[in-house]
């Protein structure tokens, strides 16, 4: 399982999963998947365009998103994760047609999510394929991440100070949980051109997470503010969260999938003891519904009458399943496999021709802003078929 993830050449990567595809719930979700994304891409054809869908607007239709949005990279990862539960070419094809409609995001400096949007396109794409002209695309996207690295703080700034959600400015440098994930493009850009430098600022930045961004039972906050010149800790907040000192359930997702994928390149047992910790705080969570799909944020004050979030549940489920890898029996897996199940029944999976074309209902983008909330999303459904992808691999 350590080397599973990510050393095992793509083609035969592609063949396990597929051979594997015979489990009930993978076979429901991939049929249905496959309906659902091939109208997606019969509706952007009859664009003439190539375009990127996240969500669905308020009278059902869907909502493309530009090259310069975070969330640009879900559509080709969700039709790579596609090609690797079904080794169809069909997928390869699309999932190669709509990555490579993003070249320009190589360079990419207005903000630290470069590492989502070229990692669940162009590096996905590589460990599918090992198509070489990908690996100078994913090497200059790691160096424009690395333009955000503050060394004397020892972070990447994740948004410009000045670019605040609305309420959150005053900020001097802003780092948010969701920059952990950032951190697998650095790892694996210091592995193909053999520069260190990648992954020095990748171990920089997860060490100073570990220190600031969690509280005493392993939850963390939203955003850390720090100064930019020193690494002193200026205020911690949310930005997406009920509030400062709750727990966004997404933002524990990023958390343990981060802690968990930076084990995976380090082996640094602090981090592994940080994803467990984190596990053990969303598993344990009173409030965890008995799904196991969390609701937005553990404490949203009016829960169980509180929108769920499905993109954060599969965010854990996919998670658990490499942690499974790194410390078995504790039943992580197990909580992955009820995760992928509950999101496989009609309370979350969409029906064709329905949710705008997207795989999974219920997910909340953030209710702070008052947007996205109780829909589709392009990343609940990547992580998803990502999670399925890892329990086939099983
Ligand atoms: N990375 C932004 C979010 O999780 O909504």
């Amino acid at each position: 399982m350590r080397t599973s993830l990510h050393l095992v050449a793509a083609a035969v990567a592609v063949a396990l999963v597929s051979c594997k595809a015979q489990d009930p719930v993978i076979k429901t979700v991939t049929d249905t998947a496959s309906a659902m994304l091939s109208d997606q891409i019969a509706a952007i054809d009859a664009t003439g365009k190539i375009l990127f869908p996240n969500t669905i607007t308020e009278d059902g239709s869907v909502k493309y998103i530009g090259h310069r949005d975070w969330r640009v990279g879900f559509f080709p990862g969700t039709l790579w994760c596609m090609y690797e539960l079904t080794g169809e070419e069909k997928w390869k094809n699309e999932a190669e047609r709509f990555t490579e409609a993003l070249e320009d995001v190589q360079y990419l400096t207005s903000h630290h999510d470069i590492g989502f949007m070229i990692g669940s396109s162009y590096l996905r794409g590589y460990r599918d394929t090992g198509k070489q002209e990908y690996i100078p695309i994913i090497i200059q996207s790691a160096k424009s991440l690395c333009t955000r690295f503050r060394p004397g703080a020892g972070v990447i700034q994740s948004w410009d100070a000045d670019k605040g959600w609305q309420g959150t400015r005053g900020w001097e440098c802003p780092v948010i949980i969701d920059n952990m994930m950032n951190l697998e493009l650095l790892f694996e850009a210091s592995k193909l051109s053999g520069d260190e430098s990648f992954r020095n600022v990748a171990v920089s930045h997860a060490d100073k997470t570990l220190e600031n961004h969690f509280r005493e039972n392993a939850s963390c906050c939203h955003v850390v503010d720090y100064e930019i010149e020193t690494g002193k800790v200026r205020s911690h907040q949310t930005a997406q969260g009920y509030a400062h000192e709750s727990s966004w359930s997404r933002g524990q997702a990023w958390a343990l999938y981060g802690y968990t994928m930076c084990y995976r390149y380090t082996s640094d047992p602090r981090y592994l003891e940080q994803a467990r910790k984190v596990a053990a705080f969303i598993l344990n969570h009173p409030r965890l519904p008995e799904d196991l799909v969390p609701y937005w944020d553990f404490d949203a004050p009016g829960i169980p009458d509180e929108p769920r979030d499905a993109s954060a549940a599969a965010i854990i489920a996919s998670a658990l399943y490499e942690l499974e890898g790194y410390s078995p029996d504790n039943g992580y897996r197990h909580k992955a496999d009820k995760i992928v199940e509950s999101l496989a029944t009609d309370a979350y999976l969409a029906r064709r021709g329905t949710n705008g074309n997207f795989i999974l209902m219920h997910s909340v983008g953030s209710i702070p802003h008052g947007n996205e909330i109780d829909v589709p999303l392009s990343y609940a459904d990547y992580y998803y078929l990502e999670a399925l992808t890892r329990r086939a691999l099983k």
